[in-house]
């Protein structure tokens, strides 16, 4: 069991945010799963994602590899709001938490997103007892959204939505949140985000008043999200998944996606390595922990992602591959 501020993971194995965590059922399915220590869902905005037949995924038939073109979730962050609501309420004595993922540009709707989230919680008593049920990780490296580059690529895009989170910890302690990363490539990169980070709790007068919590607004870094402007042709995936709107050969209608799996595999452990030296280096980081994600399609890979500092790992690829399936066959010969 893995504690992240307030949520219990049990075990230490969860999905990562994507396409098959979208759907009510699929959130079921994930949920009852007794190889899953948590259930993250697909990124909500305020309203939901304009989805069209551009945004789709295609797999690698040479690794277990995905390239895709999707934005966010067509589901407003109400209907996920009202899905959990039901699920958790179904299973009151369960300690099994949901990761909402979520994101928006705007400081404004960000701080609205998560005030609702704070009424789900407010109405399930979350913030009582000993763990929460509920979570909440800001998606800030989606690399599929047009004009609208990841903030994460982009620190001072990404300030003011920290100050945002940072707000709404100080008014309540007990709000577990994290932020899914993109994969970086150089160490000034690194370096910004653990900067602002450790920033936050300076930049709060609040933060002198807190007695019960983290010192830090932030819990957990989700290292890594897709790898953006990558390309397969389509004689590269499975089933030859040519786009249907385009005239050329690629995989996707985009030409250009989020690049996962296998292959990002190096980099996201690279990603996941750095982040735990410098943690580890910044006496008020200390307690943040690490959900690795980037590659985890075979036991040893998750191994890997463990003993370069992950304490939960995840995983979508797999999981659009192989279905729920996927987590029993990364469990094999794990204790935890
Ligand atoms: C089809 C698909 C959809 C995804 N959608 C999201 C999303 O909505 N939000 C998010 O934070 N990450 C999203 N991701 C990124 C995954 O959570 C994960 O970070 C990335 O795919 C690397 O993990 P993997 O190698 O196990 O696929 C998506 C990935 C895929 C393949």
């Amino acid at each position: 069991m893995v504690k992240i501020h307030r949520i219990s993971v049990s075990p230490p194995l969860i999905n990562s945010s994507c396409a098959w965590a979208s759907e009510l059922h699929e959130l079921e399915d994930l949920y009852k799963s007794t190889y899953t220590g948590a259930v993250t869902t697909r990124t909500a905005t305020l309203l939901g994602f304009a989805e069209d037949s551009t945004h789709t995924v295609a797999f690698s038939k040479d690794s277990a590899s995905s390239i895709n073109s999707y934005g966010y979730s067509p589901h407003p962050l109400a209907t996920y709001l009202d899905w959990i609501q039901t699920i958790i309420q179904n299973d009151p004595t369960s300690s099994k938490p949901f990761i909402i993922s979520i994101t928006s540009s705007s400081p404004n709707t960000l701080s609205s997103m998560i005030s609702s989230i704070q009424t789900l919680r407010t109405t399930l008593r979350d913030a009582e007892g000993s763990h929460s049920r509920i979570a909440i990780e800001l998606n800030t490296s989606c690399p599929n959204i047009a004009d609208c580059p990841p903030p994460a690529y982009n620190f001072p895009s990404l300030a003011p939505l920290l100050s945002v989170l940072a707000e709404h910890y100080w008014k309540d302690p007990t709000l577990t949140l994290g932020l899914k990363l993109p994969p970086y490539v150089w160490s000034t990169q690194f370096e910004d985000v653990i900067h602002g980070i450790s920033e936050l709790p300076a930049n709060h007068a609040a933060s002198r008043d807190v007695t019960e919590g983290r010192m830090n607004p932030i819990a957990f870094l989700t290292c890594t999200n897709t790898l953006g402007s990558s390309l397969f042709f389509s004689d590269q995936t499975e089933h030859n998944h040519e786009s249907t709107l385009s005239t050329c050969q690629f995989a996707l209608p985009t030409a250009i996606g989020g690049l996962a799996g296998e292959s990002i595999h190096a980099l996201s452990l690279g990603n996941v390595h750095t982040f735990t030296q410098l943690l580890a280096g910044q006496p008020t980081l200390q307690d943040v922990k690490i959900i690795g994600v980037g590659g985890v399609t075979s036991p040893e890979a998750l191994d890997r992602m463990r003993k370069v500092g992950a304490s939960v790992v995840g995983c979508a690829t797999l999981l659009g591959k192989e279905g729920m399936g996927a987590f029993k066959r990364l469990s094999v010969g794990r204790q935890d």
